[in-house]
C-alpha cells in the first residue's frame, strides 16, 4: 500500500522490537545535565525541600519563599506560599538584564514561508506596552482575559502581558469554534478578549473576528475585544468595544513594571474536558506552576539554552503549548521554533525542512503526528538534513511501540533518546517521563515519575497498590504545578479528583500498568473523556452538540480505537419521528458539532440506531457501545431494559465495518 512502511524498514523495526530496553547513548549521557540516578533518591528523601531548592535555583523571586508545601487544608495545597514572583519578569526581564536580550526566543515561521525572529528584548518591549494597554482598558489584577489566537508571537505577548499585571489568561485553542469561545468567556466572566482578524490554514483564511462577533452576543462582563491584524481579513469593528492591537501598542507607554504576585496568586485558567458536557476551568497559580515547568523543561529535555534550538510542535491553546512553548522555554532562556501551520502545508516535508532550516536539536510532538508521518513514508524526512536533532519527545497519548521505533530510527537515526512524557492539563507539568541521560527506555512506556513526584497503580475496588498488572493511576503526593481548583467550581474540584481515595490522593482518570521493573505503562482514560489526536474531548460535550441538531432525538458518543488518531468519535444517533437517515444528515450533524465545539470534534462514524441501550432507569450504557465498536464480547447486559437493542446495533456496526 502506498505510504506504508517499506518492507525493509518494517523488518528492521520488527527486529528492534525484540530489543527490550534502550539505554541512553554514552555520548548523550556524558554531556547530560543529569546523568546520576542519585537525583531520584535526593528528591525522595525530602521532596518538599528538593522542590524548594528547584524553585530557588531556577526562578528569580522578588521575595524568596521560605517554605515548600503547605498541606494544612487538603486537597487545597499551597506551595512556596510566602514567596513573591512575577512570571513575565522571569520569562523576559531577567534574561535581558543578564545580557541575552538579543537571543532569539522564537524563530517564527508563517504558512507562506514568512519568517520573523523575535528576541527576548523585543518580547519584553511588546509585553510591557501591551500590559499598559490592558491596564488602560481597565484590566487589572485578578481579572480574566480571553485569548483566541493562532500560532503567532502575539499570543505569547498577550499571555505574558496578562501575567505582568496579574490578570489571568484564558486561552482557547484556535481549533475551537467561536461558540466554544463564547461559552468559555461566559464561564470565566472574562473582561477582555484578544483575537485576530483572520486565521490562515493551509492556504485558506478563516474570518475569525467575524465569527467571534456572530457568536459572542452580549456578554455583560466583556468590555473589550482586541484584534491582532494578521491575515489581512476585513473585519467589523464595534465602536467603543473593539481595538486594534497594533494601535494600542503604539499608543502605550513603553515601561510597565511587573506586578509582584503572591506565589499562590492565579496565573491562568485553561478549560479542558471532563466527564460532563461542561468544560472544567483548570486553575494554575504562579510560583508552583513556574517551578514545575522550569524544572521539567530543563531536565526532561536536557536543555542547554546557549546551543539548543527547541521545537514543541503543539498548539499554544493546549496545556502543552502553555507549559512547553511559552513558560518552560522562556523561563530557561531557550530559543524555540514557532510554526503557524499544519504538518502537510505547503508540503508533507515542511516539518523536516524546518528542522533543517533552524537546526532544531530537540523536537517534542505527539504520537498522532508520528503515525501520520509513517503513513506518508520515510522518504519524506530523508529529503532533509535531520542531523542537528539530539533528543525527541512524545506527549498526549500512549505511543504505540511501532511509532516509537519509527521515530527512533527514521527521525532520530538511533542517536536520539526519546522521552515519552505523561501528564495532563491538571498536572501543569510533566509527571512521568524518562530522564534522557539516566533512564533506559522501553517503547510505549513513559517509565517512572519525575524526581519529587509519586505515582501508584491501585486496584479499582480496594485502592490497594497493584504491584504488577493493571489498575488506576494515582498521584500520591502533592506537587508544585498541580491545579489548585476548578475555576468557580470548588466542589466539583474535590469531587472529581479527591473523592475516590480521599483528599490526599489525586485521581488521574487514567488506567495504567506497572511492569516487573516498576515501569509505568499508561493505557488510557477510565472516564468519558476521549483523546482524538491528542485533543481532549468529553463524550457528553459531543452528545449535547449532536442533539442540538433539529432532526436528532438522542445520541450516545464513544471513543473508538483509531489507527491514525488514537481514538475517533463514534456517534450512535436516533432520529426524531420518521426522519429518514441520509448522507446529508451525517454532514448536517458534523456541521453542528463543528459549529458548537470545533471541527476536530466531528464524529468520524455515525451509526443510526432505532434505540440506544438503556438501563431500566433510562441511563445509556456507553460501555456496551464501546464493546461492540471494538468488536469485543459484550459485557453484562442483564440490566438493560431491552437486551435485543444490542443485537440490532451489533449487526449494524458489523455492516458498517464491511463498508470500510
Ligand atoms: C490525558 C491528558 C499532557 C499534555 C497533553 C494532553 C493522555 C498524555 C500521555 C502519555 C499516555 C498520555 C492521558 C492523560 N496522555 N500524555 N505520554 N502517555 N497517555 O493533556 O488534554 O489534559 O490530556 O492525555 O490520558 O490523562 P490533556
Amino acid at each position: 500500500m502506498a505510504g506504508e512502511v517499506s518492507t525493509d524498514l518494517e523488518r528492521e523495526l520488527g527486529e528492534m522490537l525484540e530489543q527490550e530496553r534502550f539505554e541512553p547513548p554514552a555520548e548523550f549521557r556524558e554531556r547530560a545535565l543529569w546523568s546520576d540516578p542519585a537525583v531520584y533518591d535526593e528528591a525522595a528523601a525530602d521532596p518538599e525541600a528538593w522542590w524548594l531548592r528547584q524553585a530557588n535555583e531556577l526562578l528569580d523571586w522578588e521575595e524568596a519563599p521560605s517554605e515548600g508545601l503547605d498541606d494544612s487544608n487538603p486537597p487545597f495545597y499551597r506551595w512556596f506560599a510566602d514567596g513573591k514572583i512575577n512570571a513575565s519578569a522571569n520569562c523576559l526581564d531577567r534574561h535581558v538584564a543578564a545580557g541575552i536580550g538579543d537571543r532569539v526566543a522564537y524563530h517564527w515561521r508563517g504558512e507562506e514561508g514568512e519568517e520573523r525572529d523575535v528576541t527576548y528584548a523585543e518580547l519584553l518591549a511588546d509585553t510591557q506596552r501591551f500590559a499598559n494597554a490592558l491596564k488602560g482598558l481597565g484590566v487589572g489584577k485578578g481579572d480574566v482575559v480571553g485569548i483566541y489566537l493562532p500560532m503567532i508571537p502575539e499570543v505569547v505577548v498577550a499571555m505574558l502581558a496578562c501575567a505582568r499585571i496579574g490578570a489571568m489568561h484564558n486561552v482557547v485553542f484556535g481549533g475551537f469554534s467561536a461558540e466554544a469561545v463564547r461559552e468559555r468567556m461566559e464561564f470565566s466572566e472574562a473582561k477582555a478578549l484578544v483575537t485576530v482578524d483572520g486565521a490562515r490554514r493551509k492556504g485558506k483564511t478563516a474570518p475569525i473576528k467575524q465569527q467571534v462577533d456572530e457568536h459572542l452576543g452580549v456578554l455583560g462582563t466583556l468590555k473589550t475585544i482586541v484584534v491582532v491584524r494578521h491575515a489581512g481579513t476585513d473585519c467589523p469593528m464595534q465602536e467603543g468595544r473593539d481595538r486594534f492591537y497594533d494601535e494600542l501598542l503604539e499608543a502605550a507607554d513603553p515601561e510597565c513594571l511587573p506586578e509582584p504576585m503572591g506565589a499562590e496568586d492565579p496565573l491562568f485558567i485553561l478549560y479542558t474536558s471532563g466527564s460532563t458536557a461542561k468544560p472544567k476551568g483548570i486553575l494554575h497559580t504562579t510560583g508552583g506552576y513556574l517551578t514545575g515547568v522550569a524544572a521539567t523543561h530543563r531536565y526532561v529535555f536536557d536543555l542547554k539554552p546557549e546551543s539548543d534550538v527547541y521545537w514543541c510542535a503543539a498548539d499554544v491553546g493546549w496545556v502543552t503549548g502553555h507549559s512547553y512553548i511559552v513558560y518552560g522555554p522562556l523561563l530557561n532562556g531557550a530559543t524555540s521554533v514557532m510554526w503557524e501551520g499544519a504538518p502537510d502545508y505547503p508540503s508533507h516535508g515542511i516539518w523536516w525542512e524546518l528542522v533543517d532550516r533552524y537546526g532544531v536539536t530537540i523536537l517534542y510532538t505527539a504520537p498522532t503526528a508520528i503515525r501520520t508521518f509513517i503513513k506518508w513514508g520515510a522518504d519524506i524526512p530523508a529529503e532533509s538534513d535531520l542531523s542537528s536533532l539530539r533528543l525527541l519527545g512524545s506527549v498526549g497519548e500512549p505511543i504505540n511501540p511501532k511509532a516509537w521505533l519509527w521515530y527512533h530510527k527514521v527521525i532520530g537515526a538511533e542517536r536520539c533518546p526519546i522521552v515519552d512524557t505523561w501528564w495532563q492539563t491538571e498536572t501543569g507539568a510533566i509527571m512521568i517521563t524518562p530522564l534522557p541521560g539516566i533512564t533506559a527506555t522501553k517503547p510505549g512506556s513513559a517509565t517512572t515519575p519525575f524526581p519529587g513526584v509519586a505515582a501508584e497503580v491501585v486496584g479499582e475496588g480496594d485502592g490497594e497498590p497493584v504491584e504488577q498488572g493493571q489498575g488506576l493511576l494515582i498521584l500520591t503526593r502533592p506537587w508544585p504545578s498541580m491545579l489548585r481548583t476548578l475555576y468557580k467550581e470548588e466542589e466539583r474540584f474535590v469531587e472529581t479528583y479527591f473523592s475516590r481515595f480521599g483528599k490526599e490522593t489525586y485521581l488521574v482518570g487514567d488506567a495504567a500498568r506497572r511492569d516487573e521493573d516498576g515501569y509505568l505503562w499508561v493505557i488510557g482514560r477510565i472516564d468519558d473523556v476521549v483523546n482524538v489526536s491528542g485533543h481532549r474531548l468529553s463524550t457528553a460535550e459531543v452528545e449535547s452538540a449532536i442533539v442540538a441538531h433539529e432532526k436528532v432525538a438522542e445520541a450516545a458518543v464513544i471513543g473508538q480505537s483509531d489507527e491514525q488518531t488514537g481514538q475517533a468519535i463514534c456517534a450512535f444517533v436516533t432520529l426524531r419521528g420518521d426522519t429518514e437517515h441520509s448522507e446529508e444528515l451525517v454532514e448536517g450533524i458534523r456541521a453542528v458539532v463543528a459549529e458548537r465545539i470545533g471541527k476536530f470534534a466531528r464524529p468520524k462514524r455515525t451509526v443510526w440506531a432505532d434505540e440506544l441501550p438503556k438501563t431500566r432507569s433510562g441511563k445509556i450504557m456507553r460501555r456496551l457501545l464501546r464493546d461492540i465498536a471494538e468488536g469485543r464480547a459484550l459485557g453484562d447486559v442483564t440490566t438493560l431494559r431491552d437486551p435485543s437493542v444490542m443485537e440490532e446495533l451489533e449487526a449494524k456496526i458489523g455492516a458498517y465495518e464491511d463498508e470500510d
